[in-house]
């Protein structure tokens, strides 16, 4: 089975080494790296280290080195396809179904029926109203093989024994298997021969100003109004018509055509295979507008863009996701190379994977265009959150935002080519879009506006990949518009005779401390297991767990990022901070670091003997257990600066 590169980049991505590793060797953070003692040679020392940012493994001792996967195979001695097994059950990111089953692919064709064989309807290009007639079965065009661009890269075709049987040797009873992609093609062929038989599909299309060129290379075609024309059409392979979902039955036991009297966009996979179909109606008043083939054995619309082999085929590296066939065929007419689009499904984590495995790492931006309605900004915030996991350092996003009321086909045609050109291009990187996103409801003069704003980033930067740079860099972009050039300092309230010791409490107090310097955090981590948990800096104490080690060196930074993250307790901070003139006491770090390490003891002492006075423990080995722990505190309390 060969698993594509943008699949095994998918499990790599949804995988932490330190997480893998971590089930087989013991690891030690230190800083940003982590080690152990190598697995693969015998050691005392540890020279193993695992670098989560670069999700790699090394060996300074026996220089064995590797991804994931390749600690997995050699700590196991397994081999790729065995593990990649492992990790896409783990991950649920599935790997493609083996092409070379080619069972699944077969369908039972029915004997031909004497008078409508395909010797006796000839293919006929020039001709086809002749042959075409209602009742006729369809012979496709077996002048242009479909195939052959693709053909040296099938796998399937290897192992499929009908490949290159002549079917005009057929005996004319006999009854042989058929294969979906053969039937899909000639399905294909039989809407683009309809086509040049209805004036109004014909008009249709020319209304919407495609040439006959474009018509041609994206074999757009027409499925006439008859219920049954497919059965009529191919009388031997309605088992594969069925398996395709173009055969519907009505709740009369009828079957009818799921296509009918509509232009047909045919939808063709990376390889060039038509695999499904979409289809539209002739007058917006038709609901619905696109009806698209079901899903099938061939044809999965999570893993397909519409667009994608027409873009490779033109060596497209500007790629561009838009909403419909209809836009992707009208950029491509008007020379824009590039545009996909997903088939009546929003775009998930696949599609996108899809779009940035087709450039190189370095250097490689896709751009998402969006309605500037507000569904528009709805979607586009939800491929952001989606997007964002996949932001590996070196891959870029663009937000396109077309003006209201247009879509890329209506503005391409209103604009021309060049002001398209111009108007794409200066679309928004991913932190402009962001930001204006996050401001546009905020005050972001006042310092709460702006603590919100950066609460909601500390939310979006959470869903990017854990390597990388891009979080903090978002972070210091984002500080920098808002115009954070100097030390946030908590409003000094000018009241003399206010001090915190009357005015907030203890608990309070440390709350400013760790919104002022989060990585004193420290000291007060063994406050968490006392604190109630209904009190505020229960909470900010939970936040600092989960982001410490997130913490960006820059000490500025870092406090502003834990505002961030704590934006959901905004109100209560700012009834808080304003009355603690923290500085006062934290103008050195070692004097700070020593206050925290007070107040910590002191709120321990404390809550520990609430906890012994309110005697709910379990057992008296328990209290016990509080009245020692309360007798070591009040040991080494120091409390210079607090006076009880
Ligand atoms: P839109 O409704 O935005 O229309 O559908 P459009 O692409 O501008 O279509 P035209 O220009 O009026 O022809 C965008 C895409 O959503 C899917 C289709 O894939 C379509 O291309 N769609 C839309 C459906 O699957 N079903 C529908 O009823 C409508
Ligand atoms: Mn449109």
């Amino acid at each position: 089975m060969a698993i594509p590169q943008h699949t095994i980049d998918q499990i790599l991505d949804r995988t932490d080494i330190v997480d893998v590793i971590g089930q087989f060797v013991k690891l030690k953070k230190t800083g940003r790296t982590y080690s152990g003692c190598c697995p693969f040679h015998q050691e005392k020392s540890p020279s193993f280290h695992v670098y989560r940012d670069k999700q790699y493994f090394h060996c300074f001792g026996c220089q064995a080195n590797g991804n994931a996967i390749r600690f997995l195979m050699d700590i196991g001695s397994r081999n790729f396809v065995d593990v990649m097994k492992d990790l896409s059950s783990q991950t649920g990111i599935e790997l493609p179904k083996d092409n070379r089953d080619a069972n699944k692919l077969k369908y039972k064709r029915e004997a031909a029926k004497p008078k409508v064989t395909a010797a006796t309807v000839a293919p006929n290009k020039d001709n086809p109203t002749k042959a075409q007639t209602s009742n006729d079965a369809f012979t496709p065009n077996l002048e242009h093989d479909p195939f052959a661009e693709f053909q040296a890269f099938d796998e399937s075709a290897f192992q499929d024994p009908f490949v290159g049987f002549d079917q005009f040797n057929v005996p004319e009873d006999a009854t042989q298997d058929g294969n979906l992609y053969d039937l899909l093609e000639n399905i294909a062929q039989f809407y683009e021969q309809k086509l040049p038989q209805s004036q109004t599909a014909q008009q249709y299309f020319k209304q919407r100003g495609l040439t006959s060129d474009t018509i041609a290379y994206w074999r757009l075609g027409y499925a006439p109004e008859d219920w049954q024309h497919l059965e009529k059409a191919f009388p031997q392979d309605i088992e594969g018509i069925k398996l395709l979902g173009l055969i519907r039955t009505n709740d009369n036991g009828r079957s009818f055509n799921l296509l009918r009297d509509r232009v047909i966009f045919p939808i063709r996979d990376v390889k060039g295979r038509v695999v499904g179909f979409g289809g539209r109606a002739l007058n917006d008043e038709i609901k619905p507008k696109y009806i698209n083939s079901p899903d099938s054995e061939v044809f999965h619309k999570n893993q397909l863009l519409y667009g994608l082999y027409e873009g490779r085929k033109q060596k497209a590296h500007d790629w561009l996701m838009v909403e419909g066939y209809m836009d992707v065929i009208a950029l491509q007419q008007y020379g824009v190379a590039g545009a996909v689009a997903t088939l009546g499904t929003a775009s998930n984590t696949e599609h996108l994977n899809i779009l940035f495995n087709q450039n190189d790492k370095k250097n490689n931006r896709i751009t998402l265009a969006f309605d500037g309605d507000a569904a528009g900004q709805k979607a586009a915030r939800r491929t952001l959150e989606i997007a964002l996991p996949l932001l590996d350092d070196g891959r870029e996003l663009k937000f396109f935002v077309l003006p209201n009321d247009h879509d890329p086909d209506s503005l391409i045609r209103r604009e021309g080519i060049e002001n398209f050109r111009r108007l794409l291009d200066t679309s928004p990187l991913l932190s402009e879009f962001v930001f204006a996103q996050l401001t546009r409801e905020q005050d972001i003069a006042s310092p709460e506006g702006k603590s919100q704003v950066m609460g909601e980033l500390r939310n979006l930067t959470e869903l990017l990949p854990k390597a990388g740079s891009y979080r903090y860099l978002l972070q210091q972009y984002f500080r920098e518009k808002l115009g954070f050039n100097k030390r946030w300092q908590p409003q000094v309230n000018t009241d003399a005779s206010l001090s915190f010791s009357t005015k907030i409490d203890a608990e309070e107090y440390v709350i400013a401390i760790l919104m002022n310097h989060p990585y004193l955090y420290i000291h007060f981590e063994p406050l968490r297991a006392l604190v109630p948990q209904d009190q505020l800096l229960f909470k900010i104490l939970n936040v600092l767990n989960i982001i410490f080690d997130d913490l960006p060196d820059d000490p500025e930074l870092s406090s502003y990022y834990v505002m961030g993250a704590c934006a959901n307790y905004h109100h209560e901070l700012a009834q808080i901070l304003p009355q603690a003139n923290v500085d006062d006491y934290t103008s050195s770090p070692e004097q700070a670091d020593k206050l925290a390490a007070d107040f910590s003891t002191k709120l321990q002492y404390q809550f520990l003997q609430q906890k012994l006075k309110s005697k709910k423990f379990a057992s008296l080995s328990e209290m016990r257990n509080l009245k020692q722990r309360i007798y070591d505190i009040d040991k080494k309390r120091s409390l210079t600066l607090i006076d009880e």
